[in-house]
């Protein structure tokens, strides 16, 4: 379903001490994985590691080397529309700090992305995700919990065949940490949706189908 193979990704920095000369950041480092249908998986690392570098190369936000196949198809070698409407279609997006939008409410931010109409689908995901009652809040108005839920059903809209989501409980308690573990746990079963979920919180790992271990870029474990 998403298979990436020998992916790097390097970022250059102009180096003060060599006048002129750019010194090079290697921060994935030929990495090789695959998500298959329905299984939930974790990546762990510490901060810097490269998670989010991969989300977005995963997502094709971002290019990198090596290839990235979503459903067979190599999303590099593809023109930029294309693999648009691919990541639009296909893939559901929980950034790490939710990027809601403040000037929408919570229903407009959920029905942004949505290429179809199905207000019958926007009302189930409200009430699986618990913002029933919520509707007209703008984010600011949300606790940090229901920010994150509204992030959810905002990357769920477009029934994605995979959830990528960037530490999606980083800034909530642990008893709300879990309970958002638990429900992406459930919708992976309801919808058939597989999960990218990348975290640096060890705890958070422990029941999930796979575990890839990250460092400094590059795969060591998984
Ligand atoms: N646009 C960029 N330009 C230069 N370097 C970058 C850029 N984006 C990320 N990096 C570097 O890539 C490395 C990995 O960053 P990344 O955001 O992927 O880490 P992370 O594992 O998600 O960390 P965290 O857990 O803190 O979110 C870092 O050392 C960072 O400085
Ligand atoms: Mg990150």
């Amino acid at each position: 379903m998403l298979k990436a193979n020998h992916v790097s990704k390097s970022y250059f920095q102009t180096c003060h001490s060599l006048k002129q000369s750019k010194k090079e950041h290697l921060v994935l480092n030929d990495v090789s994985m695959e998500v298959k249908e329905g299984e939930f998986v974790a990546v762990l690392g510490r901060s810097g590691s490269g998670k989010t570098t991969l989300l977005n190369v995963l997502s094709g936000l971002d290019m990198a080397e090596g290839e990235v196949f979503l459903d067979g198809e190599d999303i590099f070698k593809m023109k930029e529309e294309k693999r648009t409407m691919l990541r639009r279609k296909k893939i559901g997006f929980i950034f790490q700090s939710y990027e809601l939008l403040p000037v929408l409410s919570v229903m407009d931010n959920i029905r942004l992305p949505q290429l179809k109409k199905d207000m019958d689908y926007v009302m189930e995901l409200l009430s699986v995700l618990g913002l029933k009652g919520f509707e007209t809040y703008y984010p600011d108005q949300l606790s940090g919990g229901q920010q994150q839920r509204a992030a959810i059903a905002r990357a769920l809209i477009n029934r994605p065949s995979i959830l990528l989501a960037d530490e999606p409980t980083g800034n909530l308690d642990s008893k709300t940490e879990r309970i958002v573990i638990e429900l992406l746990k459930d919708l992976v079963r309801k919808y058939n949706t597989s999960i990218l979920f990348v975290t640096h919180n060890e705890s958070l790992v422990k029941d999930v189908d796979r575990v890839i271990r990250l460092e400094d870029g590059e795969i060591v474990y998984g």
